[in-house]
């Protein structure tokens, strides 16, 4: 029997631009995904056939990735779904990553390919934000130009995206799931409709790509007041854009006085926001009383993970 296990991911800047040739920073998280694997009499995921909707990651890998016998799949998720965390990227690289294993040919850099591949096919779009950022762990920067010594490529159509390695301090950040499913295709779409029409629009992302390259650099001094003022100033900017919401900015709204910024995280529209703070609990109690659900994380190093267990 094979387990494969792969981290949640926080976009902290940059979501939406990225699609756009901007540049975009992703930490991993400390809540993971994992899935077990085994050979079976049909694969299924959960006991569940692969028609069913909830399995259609699964389902492109296996149909494309893979043409050994029939495995039964486990799941096992800390990751809210839809809640702009990478659910789907953690299943996607979770998936690669054990069919890579079978295949005996796992490594990081082909699962980051295959699994954006998953997630590509599946949303009909995507940039490789989200999968690389789950298979590699710590975090990325994701830009159209080399920044700096990079991990991998990405591409598609006319498109390259160079993937760079990024070393995080150690952040406490709390998330505040607004209960509200955020589902990245329509949001993307959204954006897109803005960016054609709108000059207003383009200038936006231009200015959310600038306030990325700033975060880079307060990473690397791990100056986590600068951080915080950029993260509330991206938030500005998606809102702007059309994707916050109501309950997003309530949930921001509502750990003003003890983080230092937050921002919705990931696609928006619903979904989560992320605070970096020094008082976690305090923040919690805060995203709770507006009628959210706080997770308390921390980034982590660790990516995607496979081994074989007994079973
Ligand atoms: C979704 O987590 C991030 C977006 O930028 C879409 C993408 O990069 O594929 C909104």
């Amino acid at each position: 029997m094979l387990e494969a296990s792969s981290p949640a991911k926080a976009i902290l800047f940059g979501e939406h631009a990225v699609v756009y040739g901007k540049p975009a920073i992703a930490l991993a998280l400390d809540l993971r995904m994992s899935i077990t694997a085994k050979e079976g009499l049909k694969t299924r995921v959960d006991g569940g056939n692969l028609r069913m909707r909830r399995h259609r990651y699964v389902k492109w890998a296996v149909e494309n990735l893979w043409s050994g016998g029939p495995i039964s799949f486990r799941t096992n998720s800390k990751i809210p779904r839809a809640s702009g965390l990478g659910s789907s990227s953690a299943l996607s690289s979770s998936v690669v990553a054990i069919l890579q294993k079978m295949k005996g040919s796992w490594n990081e850099k082909a699962n980051a390919l295959e699994s954006f591949e998953v997630e590509y096919n599946v949303q009909g779009g995507a940039s490789p934000t989200d999968t690389s950022c789950s298979t590699h762990g710590s975090g990325i920067l994701v830009s159209f130009e080399e920044m700096d010594h990079h991990l991998w490529t990405i591409s598609k159509g006319d498109r390259t995206w160079y993937v760079h390695h990024i070393e995080p301090p150690e952040m406490r950040m709390v998330v505040g799931f607004t209960k509200r499913p955020s589902i990245t295709h329509i949001q993307v779409n959204k954006v897109r409709d803005f960016y054609q029409r709108s000059g207003f629009a383009r200038e936006t992302i231009d200015e959310i790509g600038d306030l990325v390259r700033e975060g880079l650099k307060a990473i690397r001094s791990k100056d986590m007041v600068k951080l915080g003022s950029l993260m509330d100033q991206n938030h500005s900017l998606l809102s702007i854009l059309g994707v916050s919401s109501k309950e997003l900015d309530k949930l921001r709204d509502s750990v003003e006085a003890c983080s230092y910024g937050a921002k919705l995280t990931g696609a928006g529209g619903g979904g989560s926001i992320i605070a970096l703070t020094d008082e976690p609990e305090r923040c919690a109690r805060c995203i709770e009383r507006r009628g959210g659900v706080p997770y308390i994380v921390k980034n982590t190093r660790v990516g995607t993970q496979v081994k074989v267990i007994d079973g």
